[in-house]
């Protein structure tokens, strides 16, 4: 990749989310001096969508998902492409192919775990023959979880020599003062991006934890022992636990997907992880109740969603074309300076089999999925631009996989923070 012109490439920078990650490369450059570029299908929306939050970008790049020829010039001119233009499960396999193919590796958003599913199954051997690291869910689904637990895993290797048993993850998120609307708090795109989810291929597979393991008996393990529970819960202090909100189905599938890698390159197969996760609800002035009530609803939104992605085909098309047709779409999502007055923490409790414990946080600012995430996956690109900043690994990898717990520091520049407590 030293014949490149560019590190890092920006692809679907019109969006919600990647005009935030071109906004976040644009302050990194000024620091790094680093060579990176935009990219859309439209150069006139892109350089009027940047204008408006003024960002000036270096160079635009004009590609379009239909276009294979000109996904192939862009990524024979970087080291990185990050793909910000979903649904992948209708637009990424072309960007992936264009990737593979040009020696350019590979950064999305997906939550979308069919489609993740798909990509190893087609691409994992030849990007790793290649060199090519593709790397799926960088961001808050499912980039902190999954180096949150690698990070207690290795603490747990180092100190003890044991593997981690069984993992409790919690978020907790403080939102800005006043009244949220619907689009302060998710994008068109990721609501697009669900009902592609719900109406595409392998639908069922949504709420599998062991959808990305692929050795059939190490992924029946991963059931029996780490099964998504919906169920609202209190935790050891007595808070109402809620499933992972927006979406229950992402985080597990990485973690055991990284662990199985992990492992196969220790040559062991160790025993699943025990995985659990959720969201703490507030307090404030809300009465017990009412917090046990909004847990419940969360629960049943995610039920509901399970129940639909193991319907028949016929009838999930159905839903999803009335879902992409009342769903906001492009465009729509928060903006503006109530991105930044968000704050949020992630805490791993984690026990080895032989009964001692890790806690690692993770402490962050910024709307936890459309800026914190956007500006880890600059960080992403920048690391995965980078000579020597991430493992040796190549192939369709997890966050934690592909970058590694070496340069956990690099998260901070991105307002994100990792630390081992105990
Ligand atoms: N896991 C997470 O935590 C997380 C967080 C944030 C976002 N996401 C995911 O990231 C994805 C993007 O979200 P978003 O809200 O930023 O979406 P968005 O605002 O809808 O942006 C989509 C982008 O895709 C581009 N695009 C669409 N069709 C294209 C084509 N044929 N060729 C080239 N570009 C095309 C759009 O370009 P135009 O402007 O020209 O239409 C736009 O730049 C979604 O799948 C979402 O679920 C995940």
């Amino acid at each position: 990749m030293s014949d490149r012109d560019l590190s890092v490439v920006v692809f679907g920078a019109t969006g919600v989310t990647g005009r935030r990650v071109a906004a976040y490369l644009a302050e990194r450059a000024g620091e790094t001096g680093v060579r990176w570029a935009v990219a859309a299908r439209d150069a006139a929306k892109l350089e009027r969508v940047l204008g408006e939050i003024g960002v000036a970008a270096p160079e635009t790049i004009v590609a379009d998902v239909g276009d294979a020829a000109s996904l192939a010039a862009m990524a024979a001119r970087t080291r990185v492409v990050l793909d910000l233009v979903g649904p992948y499960t209708l637009y990424g396999e072309p960007v992936i192919e264009a990737c593979v193919a040009n020696g350019a590796h590979y950064a999305d958003l997906t939550g979308e775990m069919p489609f993740v599913r798909r990509t190893i199954d087609a691409f994992h051997d030849r990007a790793a023959a290649a060199g090519v690291k593709v790397v799926q869910a960088n961001g808050f689904e499912a980039l902190p979880p999954d180096l949150a637990v690698l990070l207690a895993a290795e603490t747990a290797r180092q100190r003890w020599e044991e593997d981690l048993a069984e993992v409790d993850l919690e978020v907790a998120a403080q939102q800005p003062a006043g009244r949220l609307g619907l689009a302060d708090l998710i994008s068109g795109g990721t609501m697009q991006s669900t009902a592609e989810v719900l109406g595409g291929e392998g639908a069922a597979e949504t709420a599998d934890p062991a959808v990305l393991i692929t050795e059939p008996e190490a992924a029946a393990e991963v059931r029996r022992r780490s099964p998504i529970s919906l169920t609202p819960r209190f935790n050891a202090r007595g808070d109402v636990i809620a499933p992972m909100t927006p979406a229950a189905f992402i985080n597990p599938a990485i973690v055991q997907r990284t662990a199985a890698l992990i492992d196969a390159e220790r040559g062991r197969l160790a025993e699943p992880i025990r995985y659990r996760e959720g969201i703490a609800i507030p307090g404030g002035s809300a009465t017990l109740p009412l917090r046990c009530a909004a847990a419940a609803a969360l629960g049943a939104t995610q039920a509901g969603f399970r129940v639909l992605s193991r319907a028949q085909p016929a009838v999930r098309r159905r839903v999803a074309d009335v879902l992409r047709r009342i769903l906001p779409s492009s465009g729509f999502g928060p903006s503006g300076s109530r991105l930044d007055e968000w704050a949020w923490q992630v805490a791993v409790d984690a026990r080895t089999a032989g009964g001692h414990y890790v806690r690692v946080d993770v402490d962050a600012d910024g709307h936890p999925a459309y800026l914190a995430t956007a500006r880890m996956l600059g960080e992403v690109g920048l690391l995965l631009a980078e000579d020597g900043a991430t493992p040796e690994r190549a192939g369709c990898l997890t966050p934690a996989a592909a970058l590694g717990t070496a340069r956990l520091d690099r998260f901070e520049r991105a307002g994100v923070r990792f630390s081992v407590s105990s």
